[in-house]
């Protein structure tokens, strides 16, 4: 099977793709390097020693999205493309859904125009907002989203309902994201954000490399077991294997409109990262306790039942195996 896989350079797309590849599925990425960098080609041909097609560009370019599917034979597509810095995010709101959202309409249309219906959708589990109780499940109240970024997100999926009501030949997976973390094993591509980071562990392991001075813990003073913010924390390879399985479920039903959490259905507070970190790598992060960040919420974890079910989907990382090959990409990398 053909896949066009949208930010295919990225963090999650490049995860995912070495993946793909060594399932034995045909890659055609697209790219536009906005928060990714080309040097993940040849690292992903490194890891996998297969071929794969690469385009770059903009997925608000309708034209060179007609040229991937008139050049290639794409039968399904995974859309990762889109910024998802929160912070950001607030600051820059017309951007975020310029990019996240209109690119995400030209992408459906050119897809409406070769028949392709099948699609992966990257989402998040901040299309919850502020959650009422948790662990949260697919049928828990999306909205009152706190950011632009996942605001956007929503939208998509409203988008995407809607058309799977106009037209319900669409095969469509919509996965919500917890808080991926780690890098694959042989160090060679991992999270690599520009500029300071704004996620927790990447931040964590810049400290650990003497780049950043301390990590500063935002507020503790939520109501979580030691007072610091809860999340679900997943390998990015289980979360990258979780997208072989939607594909997997999408060849295997042939349409309808599926949607999924991918987490590990464990929380874990920002002090558990700093002691598992500090253990497993045996290196002090020194950490200084700050006010809280606007937009955060106290407590967020997934009930990871429907996917294990209907996607036959477990992670299978621990948070050891996260941690430690997080701070290992990190070494590696100059
Ligand atoms: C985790 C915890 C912070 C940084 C975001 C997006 C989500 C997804 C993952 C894209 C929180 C605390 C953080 C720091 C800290 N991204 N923290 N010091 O906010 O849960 O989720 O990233 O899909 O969509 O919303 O992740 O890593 O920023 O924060 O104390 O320097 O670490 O308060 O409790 P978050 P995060």
């Amino acid at each position: 099977m053909k896949i066009l896989v949208t930010g295919m350079c990225g963090y999650i797309g490049s995860h995912t793709v070495v993946e793909l590849l060594q399932n034995n599925y045909e890659v055609v990425g697209l790219d536009n390097f906005s928060n990714s960098k080309r040097e993940v080609l040849d690292k992903i041909k490194q890891i996998t020693n297969k071929e794969f097609k690469f385009y770059e560009g903009d997925m608000l370019d309708k034209n060179i999205l007609q040229t991937i599917f008139s050049e290639n034979k794409i039968e399904a597509v995974i859309d990762f493309a889109a910024y998802k810095a929160v912070g950001e995010s607030v600051q820059k709101p017309v951007e975020y859904y310029i990019n996240n959202v209109s690119s995400v309409l030209n992408l459906l249309n050119v897809m409406k125009e070769n028949d392709v219906k099948t699609l992966v959708f990257s989402s998040s589990a901040t299309v919850y907002g502020n959650p009422e109780k948790v662990p949260i499940k697919e049928t828990s109240k999306t909205g009152g989203t706190t950011n632009p970024y996942g605001t956007s997100k929503l939208f998509v999926e409203k988008i995407l309902e809607d058309l799977y009501k106009s037209d319900n030949t669409w095969n469509i997976c919509i996965l919500r994201y917890f808080n991926p973390i780690g890098a694959h094993k042989s160090g060679l591509i991992g999270e690599e954000p520009n500029g300071i980071p704004a996620n927790l562990v990447p931040y964590v392991t810049k400290v650990a490399k003497g780049k950043l001075e301390y990590l500063n813990v935002f507020g503790n003073d939520y109501n979580t077991k030691d007072g610091t913010g809860v999340r679900d924390y997943i390998h990015v390879v289980d979360l990258a294997l979780g997208h072989v399985k939607a594909i997997e479920k999408l060849k295997k039903e042939k349409q309808g409109l599926y949607i999924y959490n991918l987490g590990t259905g464990t929380g874990y507070s920002v002090l558990d990262i700093i002691n598992t970190f500090e253990k497993v790598n045996n290196i002090k992060v020194p950490y200084k306790i700050v006010e809280r960040r606007e937009g955060d919420i106290d407590s967020c974890y997934s009930n990871p039942e429907k996917a294990k079910k209907e996607l036959n989907f477990t992670a299978k990382y621990t948070l050891e195996d996260m941690l430690k090959d997080a701070w290992n990409y990190e070494k590696n990398s100059h």
